[in-house]
C-alpha cells in the first residue's frame, strides 16, 4: 500500500481551493520554486503564479522549448458558502444563511459536524486565510417521525429552507465577530469574507484491507496533489516546458478571471515563450506540438448501480487511472491523445483503463475540452475513479492517486 499520508495532510489542510492554492505554493517554495506576479518580468526557471484559487507552477526546459506539457485539475470542490449577512436568529436557533456551490450532492450534507474556512479581506487591502475545523455548524435532518415517508418517497430537499445550518442557541455575538477573532482582527477591519463549510471528518483509509480511502473534495484535489508531486518528482527536461495549472471554479463551468475558460493560462504559456525568444508564430507552432493532460476524477462502476456505466468501459476502483473519451466532446481526449498517454503508460508499466459514459447518461465535463478550446492543444482527459462523487465525503482507491502521479511523471519524461 502506498504510504497517503501526504495525500491525507493535503486534503484534511485544504477545506477551499484558497487553501489548495496556498498549499502548492507553498509546496512549491520548499522546493525553490520562485513566486512570480508579473508576466512581463524574467520569468524563473523554476516559477509559479497564484490567482486567487488558482495556481500555475512551471518548469522551463534547459534548452529552447518545442513544446509545453501542461498538466491541469480543479481546486473547488461543490459545497455550501456562507452568504454576507448570515445571521439568522429563530425559533431558540441562531443560523447562517448559505448559498449552494456547485452541483452538491445535497443530502449528504445533513447531520455532519461542519468546519468553517475561507479567506477574510481586510480594509487594508490584506487577504488573509482562516480554518476552524472543530465542529461549528450543522444540518440537522428531519425526523423520520415527522417526514414518514421519507425512506420510500424519497428525500426532497427545498434548496434555500432546507439547508440552513444552525451553529448554536445562545451565542450574542455575530458571524461577523466570530470570524475577526478567527484572523485576529476586529470586525470592523473586515471589509469582505469567503466562508465555506465543510465535513470535519478527516481522509481515512477505509474496507477491513485498508484498500479505500474516505475524504471530502477527493475530486479534484487527488489530481491537484498528484500533479504538483509528479511536477516537484521530474527534473528539468531537455525542450519541453512544464506547466502545472490547477484551476478554481471548474464546479460552476470554468467562466471567471481565474477559471480554465479565462486567459491567465494563455497569458502565462505566452510569456514564457517570449522569454525564450520564440516569435508569437513560433509560439503558435509550439502550442500545436504540446499537449495538455486534464486530470479530474472518474465515476467507477458502482456495485449496487451497475446499470449506470456502459459495462465495457467501466473503471474499477485500485486498476489505475481511467482515459475519459466522448465524441461529443465533453472530455477533450482524441484517438491520438489516447495512443501517446496508453503508450507512455505501457511502457512505464502503469495500468490505465477507459471510462466512456452511457448514452442514456449525460455526461459530465472537466476543464479539458475547455482548455482545448482556448489554446488548441492536444487534450487528454484522465482521472482517478471514485464513487459519491459530490458527496461530502467522497471514496477511492487507495491504490489509484499515486498510480496517477506515476503517470503524470512517466509522461513529463517521455
Ligand atoms: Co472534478
Amino acid at each position: 500500500m502506498p504510504d497517503q499520508t501526504e495525500l491525507f495532510t493535503w486534503l484534511d489542510s485544504c477545506p477551499t481551493p484558497h487553501h489548495v492554492a496556498d498549499m502548492a505554493a507553498r509546496v512549491l517554495e520548499e522546493n525553490g520554486f520562485e513566486r512570480t506576479t508579473q508576466l512581463g518580468a524574467d520569468l524563473p526557471v523554476n516559477g509559479y503564479l497564484l490567482r486567487d484559487g488558482s495556481i500555475h507552477a512551471w518548469r522551463q526546459s534547459t534548452q529552447d522549448s518545442q513544446e509545453f506539457l501542461i498538466i491541469g485539475a480543479h481546486t473547488d470542490s461543490p459545497n455550501l458558502r456562507i452568504n454576507p449577512r448570515p445571521d439568522i436568529a429563530r425559533h431558540g436557533w441562531h443560523q447562517l444563511s448559505v448559498e449552494i456551490y456547485g452541483g452538491v450532492l445535497l443530502n449528504s450534507w445533513l447531520d455532519r459536524d461542519l468546519g468553517v474556512a475561507g479567506r477574510v479581506m481586510l480594509t487594508d487591502g490584506r487577504s488573509l486565510l482562516f480554518s476552524d475545523n472543530s465542529a461549528i455548524a450543522r444540518i440537522p435532518q428531519l425526523a423520520i417521525h415527522l417526514d414518514r415517508d421519507v425512506n420510500d418517497k424519497g428525500l426532497s430537499l427545498d434548496r434555500q429552507h432546507h439547508l440552513v445550518p444552525v451553529w448554536g442557541t445562545s451565542q450574542k455575538s455575530s458571524f461577523l465577530d466570530w470570524l475577526a477573532t478567527k484572523v485576529h482582527c476586529q470586525p470592523n477591519e473586515i471589509a469582505a469574507f469567503d466562508a465555506q463549510l465543510f465535513d470535519i471528518t478527516k481522509a481515512a483509509y477505509l474496507g477491513a484491507d485498508h484498500s479505500l480511502i474516505a475524504s471530502g473534495r477527493l475530486d479534484d484535489q487527488v489530481s491537484c496533489w498528484a500533479a504538483t508531486n509528479a511536477l516537484l518528482q521530474t527534473s528539468q527536461q531537455k525542450n519541453k516546458t512544464v506547466v502545472v495549472s490547477l484551476f478554481d471554479h471548474e464546479e460552476v463551468g470554468s467562466h471567471s478571471a481565474v477559471g480554465a475558460a479565462g486567459p491567465v493560462l494563455e497569458h502565462l504559456l505566452e510569456a514564457l515563450s517570449v522569454g525564450q525568444g520564440a516569435s508569437r508564430t513560433q509560439h503558435f507552432d509550439r502550442l500545436a506540438n504540446s499537449l495538455c493532460i486534464s486530470a479530474d476524477n472518474a465515476h467507477a462502476v458502482h456495485p449496487n448501480y451497475p446499470e449506470r456505466h456502459d459495462l465495457q468501459h467501466a473503471p474499477l476502483v485500485n486498476h489505475g487511472p481511467a482515459i475519459k473519451l466522448n465524441s461529443n466532446q465533453r472530455y477533450a481526449t482524441s484517438s491520438r491523445g489516447h495512443a501517446l498517454v496508453q503508450t507512455i503508460a505501457q511502457q512505464a508499466d502503469i495500468a490505465v483503463q477507459v471510462f466512456v459514459s452511457r448514452n442514456n447518461l449525460p455526461c459530465g465535463s472537466t476543464i479539458g475540452p475547455i482548455a482545448a478550446t482556448r489554446l488548441g492543444v492536444e487534450t487528454v482527459d484522465v482521472g482517478v475513479p471514485q464513487l459519491s462523487m459530490h458527496s461530502a465525503r467522497e471514496l477511492c482507491g487507495a491504490q489509484d492517486p499515486a498510480a496517477l502521479q506515476r503517470l503524470m511523471c512517466a509522461v513529463i519524461v517521455a
